[in-house]
């Protein structure tokens, strides 16, 4: 009988037939039989599965939901291992593999990766693609710019169905940049990255458009969607905390940009520049996770708000005059609560 680990009771036929249905996954039993042979982080899992890491995120998730992995994080890295160890023999049994499987502590988890970066560090790469892209990313790390070098690995290395913040119709940004200025006036998009709504706003007749992101790949790419009408739009690729001036705009828009922002410092620096940026009258539309939404975004921490928090955090110049939450339904179905808050430049 196979006894629920962790549990006093066995398990009942209903949730051993879930159990199964759960784990008869193809990439789900691949995940099985690679941690059997020791930990390994998600990145690691997704290369030697060569699935696309949000998909191996969501299996992981699925697998960890059943107890049957686990992970420790180091640092920014999610290591997983098997949790348990006895089910997870009895799967490689009932599939034929011949695995030694062990529960790992946190330090020998921490060990045994690093040991396989270490290994795989020594490794020549094989691709000219992921030369290129570990070229491009090295080139912000040699900037000192770790921020850049994340981003740049993201757009890289993901599709826009494989990032969270991904929409096809950026319909809450749309319906306020729209009833806030007509055609004629400046936008700016910041952290615009690969999004779609300055094609969008093009679409609807606004002239001046421009898009701030710190990573050149994500511009690139919005670029290539837009083809001829991307030469109307004008792109900055540059990090918003060193950036010095912008100039001018009527409107400054920005989803899921400020909440990255967890250094009170940084935090200051952005709200200068939308100060100096903003024409008075102007306007400044900031989408965040809300209270209740994601602590991470793309593996970082990033700070909640309401309302009233945004507006203290762009107070004295800046006076709210309308917030709206959103729920974000990510490409691959899951949930996030935003917070859009409007504030007119005083
Ligand atoms: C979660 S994404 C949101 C992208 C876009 N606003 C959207 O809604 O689809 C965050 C974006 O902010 C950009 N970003 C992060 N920090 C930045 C910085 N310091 N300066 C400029 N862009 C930054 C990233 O490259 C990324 O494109």
């Amino acid at each position: 009988m196979i006894e629920c680990e962790n549990r006093k009771r066995p398990m009942n036929v209903v949730e051993k037939a879930e159990l199964l249905r759960l784990m008869g996954h193809p990439t789900r039993l691949a995940i099985i039989q690679r941690l059997a042979r020791g930990p390994r982080c998600v990145t690691d899992i997704q290369e030697l599965l060569d699935v696309p890491q949000a998909n191996v995120s969501q299996h992981l998730m699925t697998l960890r939901g059943l107890r049957i992995v686990d992970f420790h994080e180091d640092g920014k890295l999610r290591c997983y291992y098997i949790a348990r160890p006895k089910l997870g023999e009895l799967v490689l049994q009932f599939l034929g593999g011949d695995y030694e499987v062990a529960s790992k502590s946190k330090d020998e988890v921490r060990r045994a990766v690093k040991r396989q970066a270490q290994d795989a560090c020594c490794r020549p790469s094989t691709s000219k693609g992921r030369t290129r892209r570990d070229q491009t990313v090295a080139q912000a790390l040699a900037a000192g710019n770790d921020l850049a070098a994340h981003w740049e690995r993201v757009y890289q290395t993901k599709g826009d169905s494989e990032v969270s913040w991904h929409q096809e119709v950026p319909q809450v940004s749309l319906e306020l940049i729209r009833k806030l200025a007509r055609p004629g006036r400046t936008v700016v998009d910041i952290g615009g990255g690969s999004s779609v709504l300055a094609g969008r706003l093009l679409a609807l007749g606004f002239e001046h458009v421009s898009v701030l992101d710190i990573s050149p790949s994500a511009l690139e790419r919005a670029k290539a969607r837009l083809g001829q009408a991307a030469q109307r739009i004008h792109w900055i690729a540059a990090d918003l905390l060193t950036v010095g001036n912008l100039g001018r705009f009527d409107i400054w828009h920005d989803r899921a940009v400020f909440h990255f922002l967890t250094n009170p410092r940084d935090r200051k620096k952005y709200v200068r520049l939308a100060e100096r940026s903003i024409s008075a009258g102007g306007h400044l539309v900031v989408g965040t996770f809300a209270l209740d939404g994601p602590a991470k975004c793309s593996g970082l921490v990033v700070e909640r708000y309401d309302a009233a928090k945004l507006a203290a955090e762009f107070a004295p110049r800046f006076t709210v005059t309308k917030s709206v939450s959103e729920t974000h339904t990510t490409p691959w179905g899951s949930e996030q609560r935003f917070i859009y808050a409007v504030l007119r430049r005083d």
